[in-house]
């Protein structure tokens, strides 16, 4: 695997590949990779020639400073998990190389897609997402994207930016990693105590619960309300929110038949780990 820290250097080699009519897959990372992170690369080398990971933790997404402080750091680990996958080029870029003083971002209107959600609970954080990966697609330049389906709302809002751009980098989004109980792999998972970490995998069986709630005619309204009853009823579990929403456009729906694309989205304290995770209730990639 060829590790490169330079952004000038990766773009000789990527454009040598490109020159021979190679195809190039993108997995952008913040690093602590886990299986759901391993899903993005396999899906990668697969369907393309190279894979490219990078791993950046990117300061301008934690609207909390504490968050960015305590986000794992795994460097060694990544690098034997990702020779391990027979991943072909590390970008491992340092804060100046990803925002250099003359760099330009155009401004995308998202409409209400980046306002909701986790863009209501952590402003500011939208904003850095869009501007690493727009940077990040801008130096790599791959023809396939890839991004975790964990992440709702983060690759909608990506699909946007791509449409905007007119880009022709497509968009694959990998289904969600869990654990054997349920639980959506994630790299903040370590930082939940014990009894935390048992009662967490509650949050995708309620989840998915709601789908026979719902194919057995219960309200949209109803769902919500009693999920995040269950929710409160967990010993130091704290939901922020929980929506059954349009997989589109993020807004949400009153009933099943108002969309063809249903997803019910949620984030959850869980002690002091901020868990979020979500199921596609109807249409869309996964059920
Ligand atoms: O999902 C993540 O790990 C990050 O938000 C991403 C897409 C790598 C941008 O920093």
């Amino acid at each position: 695997m060829l590790l490169l820290k330079s952004v000038e250097e990766l773009q000789i080699v990527l454009q040598k590949k490109r020159q021979k009519g190679l195809k190039i897959g993108f997995a952008p990372t913040m690093g602590a990779l886990h299986q759901g992170h391993a899903s993005l690369i396999k899906k990668a080398k697969l369907e393309n020639d190279i894979c490219v990971c990078c791993i950046f933790v990117n300061p301008t997404q934690f609207n909390d400073s504490k968050d960015l402080d305590k986000y794992p750091r795994t460097e060694g680990k990544d690098i034997k998990i990702l020779v391990g996958l027979d991943n072909d080029v590390l970008f491992y870029p340092t804060v100046d190389a990803v925002y250099p003083k003359d760099l330009h971002i155009p401004i995308f209107d998202f409409g209400q897609v980046d306002k909701v959600m986790e863009g209501k609970f952590r402003p500011g954080h939208f904003d850095g997402v869009v501007e690493v990966v727009y940077r990040l697609i801008d130096i790599v330049q791959p023809d396939r994207l890839y991004m975790g389906q964990k992440d709702f709302q983060q690759f909608t809002l990506i699909q946007h930016m791509l449409q905007q751009m007119q880009s022709s980098t497509k968009l694959v989004v990998c289904p969600i990693i869990r654990e054997v109980d349920g639980l959506a792999l994630s790299s903040r998972n370590v930082r939940l105590t014990p009894e935390n970490r048992q009662n967490a995998p509650i949050i995708s069986e309620i989840l998915h619960g709601l789908n026979d709630w719902l194919t057995n005619g219960g309200s949209i309204k109803e769902a919500e309300a009693k999920a995040i009853t269950q929710l409160n009823e967990m010993p130091d579990f704290r939901p922020e929110y929980l929506e059954i929403v349009d997989g589109y456009t993020l807004q949400p729906i009153e009933q099943m038949e108002d969309s063809d694309y249903v997803v019910v989205c949620t984030a959850v304290w869980a002690g002091g780990v901020r868990l979020i995770d979500n199921v596609i209730l109807k249409g869309g990639q996964q059920k």
